[in-house]
């Protein structure tokens, strides 16, 4: 296994993120975790406890702070391995109750803010011919939800996106994936999706139970690694079986 990767993550302090990042550094690799609370991510390093793990907080969505986190990745580690793009943002809106500010508001987190990371931190990844961006989407896009209009929208974009920074960035060595949770018990997911969302999750799956934070880490490291080096612009749905491509 591929150690002493420099790894950014997005969303660190949330449920997924977290479980990532100690995946990382107990693997030995350095970590370089941002939120938008540094207050968040002060706990977060607490609860890790590594000198591996530098921390900064950011809001993706603003181009400044994404070019001041790339200036932190040149000063402090000098390269950029793996970008995981896991921060977003899913609220419950009626379509006809979403104003053009709610809509952009999470075509911004989880469609702009992920555009942004990237071109923030493809320099720093290209140059040595092994490369990962790897972003988080959501298995929604294919049957769509209800009253999610602008985040299954962003998500779906999401696609486009990594597919193209596959064709972009495959001479350089750099690969591009998108991996897509089904409904995953975070504690964002228990306060944004009702109860009676949660238990019809868990019945369309074939494997009947919740996925949680650490059932995406497979994935997420496996792509991180060289056993992925010939798949690019992929996106693979972890969800226990509900959508089948
Ligand atoms: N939990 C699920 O059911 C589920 C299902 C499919 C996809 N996803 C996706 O997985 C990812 C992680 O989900 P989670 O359940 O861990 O959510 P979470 O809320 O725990 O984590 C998301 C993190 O992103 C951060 N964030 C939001 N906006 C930001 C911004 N503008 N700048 C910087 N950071 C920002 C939040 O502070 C939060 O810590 C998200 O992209 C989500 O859309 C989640």
């Amino acid at each position: 296994m591929k150690t002493d990767r420099i790894v950014v993550i997005t969303g660190a302090a949330g449920g997924m993120g977290a479980v990532f990042v100690r995946r990382f550094l107990n693997n030995g690799d350095t970590v370089i975790a941002t939120d938008s609370s540094q207050d968040s991510l002060a706990k977060l390093a607490e609860s890790m406890n590594s000198a591996r793990l530098h921390i900064r907080a950011a809001d993706i969505t603003d181009e400044a702070d994404t070019k001041a986190l790339a200036d932190l990745a040149r000063q402090t580690t000098g390269r950029v391995d793996v970008l995981v793009n896991v921060a977003g943002d899913f609220p419950l809106q009626p379509f006809l109750e979403m104003t053009a500010a709610d809509w952009r508001k999470i075509i911004d987190i989880n469609l702009t803010g992920t555009a942004l990371m990237c071109q923030a931190m493809l320099p720093l990844i290209t140059g040595r011919g092994w490369g990962r961006v790897i972003n988080i989407g959501s298995a929604s896009i294919y049957s769509g939800v209800p009253d999610q209009a602008h985040y299954v929208a962003a998500k779906a974009g999401m696609i486009g996106l990594s597919r193209s920074l596959a064709r972009e960035f495959g001479s350089e060595g750099v690969c591009v994936y998108v991996v897509e949770p089904g409904l995953t018990i975070t504690a964002a997911a228990k306060k944004a999706l009702p109860q009676s969302i949660q238990d019809t999750a868990i019945a369309v799956r074939c494997l009947n139970r919740e996925e949680h934070a650490g059932d995406l880490t497979g994935a997420v490291f496996f792509l991180a690694s060289p056993d992925a080096d010939f798949i690019t612009g992929q996106t693979i749905i972890v969800d226990g079986g509900n959508e089948m491509l």
